[in-house]
């Protein structure tokens, strides 16, 4: 195995997943980013759904500790940020990857429905790098990777959605910039059209459709031979960003998406 992460520490935010069939991105990414050699710290809101990942990195022989930490709630994010120093004593990778749709069409979405997805998708990423970044310049080094769509750069009826992960776009960049001259580098993933849990059942459900139906749909979707992505498509994004091999790489908003991001019509 080539351990492309050996001695490094590594917190990830939404490290359980929406239960269902197939992996979610953050648990792919946990699991990956220990198989390499990291230590990984595994957030989530729903205790449960870190320590299901826990599980599967320890079958693996794998180091990770779970930790239940609602990011939208701003105290936690220091919370976390500490128990990490005091585990491991540093932070080399950061990846937040939480987020939530719209759930209705744009303009029937009650105001308060819009705040919780900025909340989530925006806000929380704001609350954990005032934790985060003052512990990445102490150590001159870091590496942000952030879960962002390529709902960000093309168009989707998910009004508030878009707008939120499209802020991650400029958050992502604006950090990348701010804090190059400390070693930190800040990079996006944009997935296309994913086979997780989160979409598959959390959509079928939402829309009231049969799943099998919703999954033909979306493989339809994507130009690239073999439909929907799934989440080691995005783990293996992070794992490469996160690696040295990505040291020149920052700024960067990558799709993972099958070219649909590229097609026109
Ligand atoms: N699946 C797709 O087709 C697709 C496409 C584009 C982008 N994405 C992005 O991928 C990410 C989701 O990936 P996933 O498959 O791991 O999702 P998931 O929903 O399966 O898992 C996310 C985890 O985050 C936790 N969580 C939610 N809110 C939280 C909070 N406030 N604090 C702490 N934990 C919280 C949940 O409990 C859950 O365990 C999102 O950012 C989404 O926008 C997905």
């Amino acid at each position: 195995m080539s351990r492309r992460l050996e001695d490094k520490v590594a917190i990830v935010i939404g490290a359980g997943q929406t239960p269902g069939d197939t992996i979610g991105n953050g648990r792919a990414m946990s699991v990956l980013f220990a198989r390499e050699g990291a230590r990984v710290l595994l957030v989530d809101r729903i205790l449960e759904a870190a320590l299901e990942t826990q599980g599967q990195i320890e079958g693996e022989g794998g180091q990770s500790v779970p930790f239940q930490a609602d990011v939208t709630k701003p105290e936690t994010c220091q919370q976390l940020v500490d128990k990490c120093l005091a585990l491991w004593g540093r932070i080399d990778i950061f990846v937040y990857n939480i987020g939530t749709g719209d759930g209705q069409p744009s303009l029937t979405m009650p105001e308060s429905r819009w705040d919780t997805v900025f909340d989530i998708n925006l806000r929380g990423l704001f609350s954990c790098y005032k934790a985060v970044l003052p512990v990445m310049e102490r150590q001159e080094s870091g590496c942000l990777i952030n879960i962002s769509s390529i709902a960000a750069i093309a168009s989707t009826p998910m009004l508030a959605y878009r707008s939120s992960k499209a802020g991650m776009n400029a958050v992502t960049q604006s950090i990348a910039v701010e804090y190059a001259k400390k070693g930190i580098r800040a990079n996006a993933i944009m997935p296309g059209l994913l086979n997780t849990p989160m979409a598959i059942e959390g959509l079928a459900k939402a829309l009231k459709v049969d799943k099998q139906e919703l999954i033909k749909r979306r493989d339809k979707s994507v130009p690239l031979k073999g439909g929907m992505g799934s989440a080691w498509d995005v783990a293996y994004a992070a794992l490469f960003l996160a690696s040295d091999e990505a040291r020149f790489i920052s700024g960067v908003l990558l799709p993972v998406d099958g070219a649909q991001s590229s097609r026109v019509g």
